[in-house]
């Protein structure tokens, strides 16, 4: 038997079928559940497109405010959660703190049996609740101060941006901030997302489930490329460097942050969606440098990697907004993590209604029969 080709990093191996979301690379096109996101992202509410999501279908009026009140009303942590929050290091990143804390949460809502559509659903909704609340708990403690109680009376994003900052965000801003969710909420068979669907075809708790895809979101080629953007444009230090220090950086093989992607060989229309964004938020805020200088960037790679498919990504962008709402480096990626849940929830949901656990071949190019030799005989 001819041995199975091997595809590093699984490209182009499909490993679901999967109707949540479509993504054609070369049309810049993204849909969740048919709808194009940019229309999802200027229409829709964080709330609604979760529900669409999970569900496949836009809510009724009805199902829309049943599913908003469950949300507000389990947005609130225990206080033994909380103990444990005061307890992490300070020093450490705060995707480490969310992981932690998710994995917690499972032990206070145990889920075990997945076979319950009830508790399942339960799960679902204290995940999409909770996630915003131990972000903007471990932030604020981590800095001594108190934790913020969520508010009822705000919508997912508005209540997250005051739990964080202690006031309420302007109309301009808690939009931004409910778009840029959305824009976040999903994206087919990213690698946190196929980490939340080996670890759920174990049948292990969606609390595990989203534990293991908050750990894989947070390496620097996944959810953690929006920080390094930043990095790297303060590296860059200013627009007229930008060329020069992008030239530099392709001649010597280094990976340019928040360009590339696996499936769009155009430019990423999160990130086209996020630029409009942007301009809302420097309305109020004010243009920073930092925007002049990606967008010399953008047009110097359009011109060096833009042949090889290279165009900025969702990532290109996202920093440099939540870094004008006043958001620290460090928050970005868990802000990805509290957006890309439903998403994560969805493929779970998904998976498990017509379950296989993975488990994929390997090519072995070990040596076979070694003998075992006493370690005083050993070279
Ligand atoms: N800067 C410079 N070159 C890049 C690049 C980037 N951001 N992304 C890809 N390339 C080049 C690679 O060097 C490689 O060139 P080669 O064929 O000459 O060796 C080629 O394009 C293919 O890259 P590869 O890393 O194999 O693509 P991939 O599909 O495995 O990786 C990413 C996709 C997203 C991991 C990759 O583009 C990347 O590392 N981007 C930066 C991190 C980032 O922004 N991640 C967020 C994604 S939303």
């Amino acid at each position: 038997m001819s041995e199975p080709e091997y595809r590093p990093g699984l490209a182009d191996v499909p490993v679901a079928e999967s109707s949540i979301s479509f993504i054609d690379g070369r049309r810049a096109r993204l849909e969740y559940r048919g709808i194009a996101v940019e229309t999802l992202a200027r229409e829709s509410t964080f709330e609604e497109t979760s529900w669409l999501l999970l569900k496949g279908e836009l809510p009724t009026q009805k199902e829309l405010a049943v599913f908003d009140s469950q949300l507000k009303e389990h947005r609130r942590l225990k206080y033994k959660l909380v103990d444990m929050i005061k307890c992490m290091p300070e020093s450490g990143h705060p995707m480490a703190a969310l992981q932690a804390a998710v994995a917690g949460l499972g032990m206070f809502y145990p889920a075990r049996d997945v076979t319950n559509s009830k508790t399942n659903w339960e799960s679902v909704i204290r995940l999409i609740a909770k996630l915003p609340t131990i972000v903007a708990a471990f932030h604020r403690l981590r800095h001594g101060d108190d934790a913020i109680p969520p508010r009822e009376d705000l919508s997912h994003a508005a209540n997250f941006y005051w739990m964080l900052f202690g006031r309420e965000p302007s109309t301009a801003v808690a939009r931004v901030l409910d778009a840029c969710l959305v824009l976040h909420a999903e994206h087919q068979m990213n690698a946190s997302t196929f980490s939340a669907r080996v670890t759920g075809s174990t049948l292990a708790d969606p609390y595990s489930v989203v534990a293991a895809a908050v750990g894989t979101l947070s390496g620097p080629l996944h959810g953690g490329a929006n920080e390094e953007v930043l990095d790297m444009l303060e590296e860059i230090g200013e627009p007229a460097k930008a060329a020069g220090w992008l030239e530099h950086a392709v001649a010597t093989k280094k990976k340019i942050m928040g360009m590339g992607h696996r499936v769009y060989k155009v430019k990423d229309p999160r990130a086209t969606v996020l630029q409009e964004l942007a301009e809302h938020v420097f309305a109020e805020s004010g243009k920073p440098a930092r925007y002049d200088l990606a967008l010399q960037l953008e047009s110097a790679a359009v011109k060096i990697l833009g042949p090889k498919g290279i165009y900025p990504n969702v990532d290109f962008f996202s920093g440099i907004i939540y870094e004008a709402l006043g958001i620290p480096r460090d928050l970005f990626t868990p802000i990805f993590a509290i957006a890309r849940v439903t998403g994560w929830l969805s493929h779970w949901l998904e998976q498990l209604r017509n379950n296989r656990i993975f488990r994929p071949e390997q090519i072995f190019t070990g040596v076979n029969d070694k003998p075992y030799l006493p370690i005083d005989q050993r070279p």
